[in-house]
């Protein structure tokens, strides 16, 4: 173990797991654990996925990589399949290998094409590993603290009568880089209204509007994509995650006329990976799967049954302070200090009992987002389970 860096904040729990399969992982002793977090809302549609598998070995046989001087129908094909699913036909697209790079990427076009200084975003978004949007410097981003507008008192109107939606420098910013919904792991959901009054503003000026879905994207919350539940109409969309099922692939894809605005100018980041074929099968195949399978419909059905059995059981037990979720997002923020007591007592005994549980740290916060393709037999397990842990912790 010692010579692995792994990334810090997270006790290393499961440390010999050998197997997985759909929204199971085993260890070597043969114990089944369920997968309640996909690997960081990673396994959209569980893991070892037949058609994915299918997909990952005859594409394989055919050509995995591309250099940058050709190209391959599995690549264009896949390309016209996600404009269309976000309604970007007869736009641009790049196939990238993270969530950060497709975030990355789409803020970089968007400084290209802005003549403003700043971009805005929520304070407490979260973008990616590195970059711009990792660094956040205070002399390229805005950050708008949003949560004062949940006790705004119009539930109607967002404009500038409000004093704290007026400080924000819209002459100076050129675009607006919007998650909706996973706030670093803590789930939360900005008000739509506050949300399409900045859309507005910023598209109202010639600006741009990136949504980052690595985390809300690709069905994960009821619907295709996590700004759908705002009405708005994003220019760039960064998806990751869950795109991939567990392979390392992203998208960074532009509306009609974005990439125009370039005036030709080239978009310089090389990347030897970019638009490979295999990733591409990948991808194209998980959204076909998603599709095909009726799983939006499912995540909205299914995360309903849990977000009730929570709410259920924290009347119950009054062991959870708030039940935060669409569809399978879903956040538990527990009754618990700044030390984590309760939160870190449950985590173990929940994965002894088999069930496996992320852990947002520093908020008592456990996270439910499993695979879209969990069984409702296994959210009544959990629930079950649960309540029980947290009933018999003193
Ligand atoms: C909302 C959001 N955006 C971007 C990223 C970065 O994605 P990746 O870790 O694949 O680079 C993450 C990762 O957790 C994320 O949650």
């Amino acid at each position: 173990m010692a010579q692995i860096i792994w990334y810090p904040g997270h006790d290393v729990l499961l440390k010999d797991v050998v197997r997985a399969e759909d929204c199971y992982l085993y260890d070597s002793n043969g114990k089944r654990y369920v997968d309640l977090e996909s690997g960081v809302w990673c396994t959209s549609i569980g893991h070892g996925h037949p058609r994915i598998l299918k997909a990952l070995s005859e594409q394989a046989a055919e050509i995995t990589h591309n250099g940058f001087i050709y190209s391959s129908p599995v690549v264009e094909g896949a390309a016209r399949e996600f404009l269309a699913l976000l309604g970007f036909d007869g736009g641009n697209l790049v196939f990238l290998c993270s969530g950060s790079e497709a975030v990355e990427y789409g803020v970089r076009v968007t400084r290209m094409i802005t003549e403003r200084p700043l971009l805005m975003t929520m304070a407490d978004s979260y973008f990616g590993a590195y970059g711009s949007a990792w660094r956040r410097d205070e002399s390229e981003w805005f950050s708008f603290d949003w949560i004062p507008c949940t006790a705004c008192p119009d539930d109607r109107s967002c404009n500038n009568a409000c004093k704290h939606r007026a400080a924000i420098p819209f002459d100076r910013i050129g675009g607006f880089l919007f998650e909706p919904g996973s706030s670093s792991g803590l789930v939360r959901f900005p008000p739509v209204k506050l949300i399409r009054s900045i859309v507005a503003e910023v598209h109202g000026a010639g600006g741009l509007v990136q949504v980052n879905e690595v985390t809300t994207g690709i069905a994960r919350t009821g619907r295709w994509f996590g700004y759908q539940h705002y009405d708005i109409s994003p220019d760039i969309a960064s998806l990751g995650k869950g795109v991939g099922n567990g392979y390392p692939i992203s998208v960074t894809a532009f509306a009609p006329g974005v990439i125009d605005r370039l005036g030709g100018r080239e978009i310089m980041y090389a990347q030897s990976h970019q638009n490979d074929p295999l990733g591409a099968a990948v991808a194209r195949e998980v959204i076909r799967v998603i599709g095909e399978d009726g799983l939006i419909a499912r995540a909205g059905e299914i995360g309903e049954v849990l977000i009730r059995g929570l709410e259920a059981i924290k009347t119950r037990t009054r062991r959870i302070r708030e039940v935060r979720g669409r569809g399978l997002l879903v956040a538990i923020e527990m009754e618990d200090g700044p030390e984590e007591t309760l939160t870190k007592k449950t985590l173990p005994d929940m994965l002894d009992r088999g069930f496996v549980l992320a852990h947002r740290s520093g908020y008592g916060i456990l996270r439910v987002d499993p695979p879209l393709t969990i069984a409702q037999r296994d959210i009544e397990a959990f629930l079950k389970t649960f309540e029980e842990v947290l009933t018999a912790i003193s």
